[in-house]
């Protein structure tokens, strides 16, 4: 089988995510193949979709492969560029490829308003979280707050993510954001216990491990130095893991878990995630795991 790994050619890199897919992907008998999103054509014509790949300067060449794992669509710098990278997957889709995670559920899983609204109307465990344009509406939550997290809505590593409790400070920041056209996502802060929050990584149904994330601050990113080790998942955690990719409709994910004084908060969603942390911590091969579930879903 050729397996594509969907990513930009702009920033190409072979980061070890990507190599373990590699491995894991010749290790069982397939190859894979990089399909760069920003070297891609669409093709229409009634009834036929056709998608190609300029891997020369010659002609563009059929994608030709069974199914693909979408890992990224590049760094967006204009909101067209954004549309035609989305819908392109969207056409490799529609040639009859599968892809994974699926674009709509990729879409809405790696956007922390789409994903908790999702999560929070299927009766998920969120933290209260308000998201606005509008920086009046921001002040009166902080007021309400008494603590708040406030992020990017697409971001992730921790970066960009702090946290304000005084209102006046939060709306300087506010009115900053209001020019520079960016929403706010407010959310209010939790303690947590331990310290640290958990990650449950789900393939195909099945919760496969989980680590738990320490850092020196409140914030457990492994990117901004938190340590992973290996965590033992209750029931109640495997089932809101499980639960909350299955509304999301993603084949795998990385569910972010914060064990508070309220019982468990779904923190977000991760459905491309990078394994190293997760990979020294518990042993577990995920890329190996990934391709096994792509092989069956694929020959299905
Ligand atoms: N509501 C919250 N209360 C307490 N800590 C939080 C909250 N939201 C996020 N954090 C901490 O900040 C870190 C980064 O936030 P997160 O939502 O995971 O964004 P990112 O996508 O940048 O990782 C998390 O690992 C978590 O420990
Ligand atoms: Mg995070």
């Amino acid at each position: 089988m050729k397996i594509g790994l969907i990513r930009p050619y702009e920033i190409e890199y072979n980061n070890q995510d990507i190599i373990d897919l590699d491995k894991a992907i010749k290790s069982l008998g397939h190859v894979p193949k990089r399909v760069y999103i920003d070297k891609i054509g669409v093709s229409m014509d009634r009834g036929r979709i056709d998608v190609t790949h300029m891997v020369s300067k010659n002609r563009p060449q059929s994608l030709g492969i069974d199914c693909a794992f979408l890992r990224h669509l590049g760094i967006i710098k204009d909101y067209e560029q954004f549309g035609s990278r989305l819908w392109s997957v969207r056409a490799i889709e529609q040639s009859g490829t599968l892809v994974m995670n699926n674009l709509m559920s990729w879409l809405m899983a790696s956007d922390k308003l789409a994903s908790l609204s999702t999560l929070a109307k299927e009766g998920l465990p969120v933290p209260h979280t308000f998201v606005t344009e509008d920086m009046f509406s921001a002040y009166r939550e902080m007021k309400d707050e008494k603590e708040v997290v406030i992020k990017p809505i697409r971001g992730s590593m921790g970066f960009g993510v702090f946290r304000a409790s005084d209102p006046d400070v939060a709306m300087h920041i506010f009115s900053y954001f209001t020019n520079l056209s960016k929403p706010m996502y407010l959310q209010r802060y939790m303690e947590k216990k331990g310290g640290g929050d958990y990650r449950v990584i789900v393939i195909g149904g099945r919760a496969i491990g989980a680590e738990f994330r320490k850092g020196k601050d409140w914030k457990s990113n492994v990117a901004q130095g938190a340590i992973p080790r290996k965590a033992r998942m209750d029931d109640e955690m495997e089932e809101i893991a499980i639960k909350a990719t299955e509304v999301l409709g993603l084949e795998y994910a990385g569910i972010d878990i914060a064990d508070t004084r309220e019982g468990y908060m779904i923190l977000e969603t991760n459905p491309t995630i990078s394994w190293q942390g997760f990979k020294k911590a518990t042993k577990i091969n995920v890329a190996m795991r990934l391709v096994e579930h792509m092989v069956k879903r694929a020959r299905e």
